[in-house]
């Protein structure tokens, strides 16, 4: 992703549209909270990916401003905001991938579970329009709680009978992009190589990076380093909720997140082959019906669900410990989904 940033800024007296048109299929990307803060990044990074024609913007409110602002920028794709309910339809319509960063923040002190009650309904809301306007995309779910929040996307779409388990992804890449940086920084080994699965469920013990399968291997890491890494990665969203001080959580490493991983889906979709990164899908991996690990990503979404390979004591220890919480996670948003 950031070559193909990088390439564009570097061509960009150039006109694309022809040399894009010609290349690949047309793709269109709807970001759903695209105002908010990890939203309007986003957009910004999905407007400098040529694999984009087409980027609808929609939020509640502020969306013509983000639009009209990212729109300006000399990449193929083009920008379109969309603002209130009324608008949603037409946000949607024709989409290929839809990008979920819609609802409240974490303030410090709180859980991602304290979100539940605000941003289950709008998940909700918004599945249900989608089920209804575009129910062959690939939903790439970014609000928290996101362990409840897929689960009620799958039973919204169950009940319309446009679930496609191939077509929900639970976005826990920055669980991963955080491995990978306080990997490389405690390991010592340039960070652009370095691949870290990151497995479970993508909220405090159920985050469960597996650093015995971390690439490049390092062996200068003792089993208390390892501990102090898989802690800080569990614990990467509250320290920056807390350096933030009651402004939020993260926006702009998320955004670069959320931008990766709709960058693979896209490559997926556009037949480029083993393109695989971690996501919390619907799973047989466990006995839980829903877990993120490594996945395949094709033409139709999750082409395969990857299992967890070797894992070390204390990974196969934090596997269990962290069953119970992801469980009850997913059976509140099962359990939310029916009662409203
Ligand atoms: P924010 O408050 O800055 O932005 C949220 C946006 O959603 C706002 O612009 C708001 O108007 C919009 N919104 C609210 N209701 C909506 C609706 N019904 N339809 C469309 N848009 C609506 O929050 P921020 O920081 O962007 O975070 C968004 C979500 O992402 C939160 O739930 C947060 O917990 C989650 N998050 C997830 C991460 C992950 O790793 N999966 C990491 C960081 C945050």
């Amino acid at each position: 992703l950031l070559r193909s940033a990088s390439q564009l800024l570097r061509r960009s007296r150039r006109d694309y549209s022809s040399a894009a048109a010609a290349s690949q299929p047309e793709r269109k990307v709807a970001i759903l909270g695209a105002a908010g803060g990890i939203g309007q990044p986003l957009a910004l990074l999905m407007k400098l990916n040529p694999l984009v024609s087409s980027l609808s913007l929609y939020d509640i409110a502020g969306t013509p401003g983000v639009a009209a602002d990212v729109s300006h920028i000399n990449s193929p794709a083009l920008v379109k905001g969309f603002v209130g309910e009324e608008q949603l339809g037409e946000a949607l319509e024709g989409s290929d991938i839809v990008i979920i960063p819609a609802g409240v923040p974490r303030k410090p002190g709180m859980t991602r579970d304290d979100l539940f009650n605000i941003n289950a309904g709008i998940v909700k809301g918004l599945c249900t329009a989608i089920s209804k306007y575009c129910p062959n995309a690939l939903i790439n779910m970014i609000s928290n709680p996101v362990n409840s929040t897929v689960p009620i996307a799958a039973e919204v779409f169950k009940k319309a009978g446009t679930y496609d388990e191939k077509k929900l992804f639970g976005v826990t890449m920055l669980d991963v992009v955080r491995a990978k940086t306080f990997y490389a920084g405690k390991a010592n080994v340039p960070v652009t190589e370095v691949n870290v699965p990151v497995v479970g469920g993508h909220a405090g013990i159920t985050i469960l990076p597996l650093f015995s399968q971390a690439t490049p291997a390092s062996n200068a890491l003792s089993h208390e380093d390892i501990k102090a890494l898989t802690k800080r990665t569990q614990d990467g969203g509250t320290e920056v909720v807390e350096a933030k001080a009651g402004k939020g959580s993260a926006t702009l490493s998320m955004a670069y997140a959320g931008a990766v991983f709709a960058d693979a889906c896209l490559k997926g979709l556009n037949g480029v082959p083993d393109v695989v990164e971690c996501s919390f899908v619907q799973s047989t991996v466990t006995e839980l019906p829903f877990f993120a690990s490594k996945v395949r990503l094709g033409k139709n979404g999750v082409e395969e669900v990857l299992g967890l390979g070797q894992l070390s004591d204390f990974e196969k220890e934090g596997l269990e410990n962290l069953k119970g919480e992801l469980k009850s996670s997913i059976e509140k948003g099962i359990q939310f989904a029916h009662a409203n």
